[in-house]
């Protein structure tokens, strides 16, 4: 007879081992299957999928070690401090990272002994469906389940034509591992892997050049935003063309040569040392054989669910980036701790309004909301309060005053519909007005409490105040 589990999930990125976390604590039986896509070098899964092993966590470790070098080498002459001689080791940049991520997959393997969740290791696939529930084959052995999560992620979108094999021609797995700073780097998409990962090879030492297809700098952000960060980015040496068509790209020895379009036609040529092809991620949906429990992907290969992650087949869920809506980590998690909140009976919800975004550059850019062009464009009646990191003391003593807060609230009700952050800690800024939207405060509500002064919140503060015309001081 198969083993039998309340619930079995399948993949253990952050939004499948949170379910299977979540569904432990909560008193059921719960298994979660992991293939070997991450392996560890003895082949064995390392849990925590795309975010702790080839995303997130490794993309921000390096994010950091990036930024020290930079700020040893370019920012410390202001405070007085020199340093010469700063040295360059990337083969220890890339283990440090290696060794924070290794840290965390085997901290999920704590997670999952600690709540008693059980670890199948292998690939799953659905068999079809008796009355002991649905039966998941997982490397051979089949089990049976109630209910069924499936959190099988996301995998990066190559393009057709452009061969990549994570060595010169590389998606984030193989922009992760360089071994030495490239000299010449070219990118294409400037979305959040183009612009993180080429901030930090550039502020390694590498020329950085991003081909960009759509016309404008990031489309999805609000138009503030992005004309800051195209500005500031441009000036930190990343080069940008936009509204650009690649055509062939040709591997040689020593380079990579990408013909493209410029946005007026006109042929133009790429020659890098390495290429990073990050245009995008496509849903994990292949090899389920989703068939045999009456379900199939979409034609974007998502699976379709309702606002409670509910496939269309009973008690089949499905959460994460393989789903509907953004592709971030913490959108998957909360999926994962509504559904295991569901299917234990409680009132399990997610509230897609107030999903931050952050893209870690530096300054980091943090939204919640909706943008100025959104509400533009939905006729809505709204204010606006901005105000800039340069007029608050403490982002000027720590040298963090590049950018602004602003804040959009409803013309009538003063409800805070959307708030965008430009400076070096927006990560941990936009928490406050996430909360705030989540108890649908006002903005006056955010201007009436006490900011410890001076901290970079007072600016949080002011952009609320200044909503009304009553930042005190600008
Ligand atoms: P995944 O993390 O993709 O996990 C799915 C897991 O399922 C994988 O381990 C996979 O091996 C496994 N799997 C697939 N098929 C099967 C199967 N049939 N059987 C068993 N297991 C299977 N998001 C943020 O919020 N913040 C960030 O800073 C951030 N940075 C990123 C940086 C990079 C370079 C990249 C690529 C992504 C980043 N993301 C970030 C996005 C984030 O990593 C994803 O949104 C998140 O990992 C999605 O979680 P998930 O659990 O849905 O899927
Ligand atoms: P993306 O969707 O952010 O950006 C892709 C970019 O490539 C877009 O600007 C798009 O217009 C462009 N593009 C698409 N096809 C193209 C083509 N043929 N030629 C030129 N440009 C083209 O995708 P990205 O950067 O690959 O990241 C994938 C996802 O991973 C993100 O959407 C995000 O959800 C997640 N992520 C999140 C991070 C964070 O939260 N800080 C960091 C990194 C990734």
């Amino acid at each position: 007879m198969s083993k039998h589990f309340d619930v079995v999930v399948i993949g253990a990125g952050p939004a499948g081992y949170i379910a299977a976390i979540r569904a432990a604590q909560l008193g059921l039986s719960v298994a979660c299957a992991e293939g070997n896509a991450y392996a560890d070098p003895k082949g064995e899964p390392r849990l925590g999928g795309t975010c702790l092993n080839v995303g997130c966590i490794p993309s921000k470790a390096l994010l950091a070690s990036s930024e020290e070098f930079e700020k040893v080498q370019h920012h410390l002459d202001d405070h007085g401090i020199s340093v010469s001689g700063a040295k360059l080791d990337v083969v220890k940049m890339v283990a440090r990272k290696e060794a924070i991520v290794t840290k965390m997959t085997k901290g999920i393997e704590f997670l999952f002994r600690k709540n008693k969740v059980t670890l199948l290791k292998g690939y799953g696939k659905f068999v079809g469906k008796t009355d002991a529930g649905y039966q998941i084959d997982v490397a051979g052995e089949v089990v049976t389940a109630t209910h069924a999560i499936i959190a099988t992620g996301s995998k990066a979108r190559h393009l057709p034509g452009i061969a990549v094999d994570n060595k010169m021609i590389c998606d984030n797995e193989g922009a992760l591992n360089f071994e030495t700073v490239p000299k010449k780097l070219g990118v294409i998409g400037a979305g959040v892997i183009g612009l993180e990962l080429g901030s930090v090879w550039r502020r390694l030492g590498a020329e950085v050049e991003v081909l960009e297809a759509m016309p404008t700098f990031l489309a999805a952000a609000d138009d503030a935003v992005a004309k800051e960060m195209q500005k500031l980015l441009t000036a930190q040496g990343l080069q940008f063309s936009f509204g650009v068509k690649i055509g062939e790209v040709k591997q040689g020895k020593k380079g990579v040569t990408v013909n493209y379009a410029d946005q007026d036609g006109k042929a133009q040529v790429l020659e890098c040392d390495k290429l990073i092809v990050s245009v995008g991620r496509a849903p994990n949906t292949d090899g389920l054989n989703l068939e045999s429990i009456g379900l199939k992907a979409n034609e974007r290969g998502q699976i379709d669910v309702n606002d409670y992650c509910q496939t269309a087949a009973v008690n089949v869920w499905a959460i994460g980036d393989v789903v509907r809506g953004p592709m971030l980590a913490h959108k998957g998690e909360e999926e994962g701790v509504m559904v295991a909140e569901l299917l234990a009976g409680q009132a399990g919800h997610c509230n897609y309004n107030t999903v931050p975004w952050v893209i870690y550059t530096s300054p980091e850019v943090a939204w919640v909301g909706k943008t100025e062009q959104q509400l533009k464009a939905e006729g809505a009646a709204y204010k606006v309060g901005s105000f800039p990191f340069m007029a608050n003391g403490r982002a000027l003593g720590q040298g963090d005053a590049q950018g602004f807060v602003k804040i959009l609230a409803d013309a009538t009700t003063d409800e805070i519909l959307g708030a965008h952050i430009v400076n070096a800690h927006a990560s941990d800024l936009i928490a406050e007005v996430v909360m705030a939207m989540e108890f649908k405060a006002a903005s006056e509500d955010i201007g009436r409490i006490c900011h410890a002064h001076p901290s970079l919140s007072e600016v949080v503060k002011e952009a609320a105040l200044a909503c009304d015309k009553r930042a005190l001081n600008m």
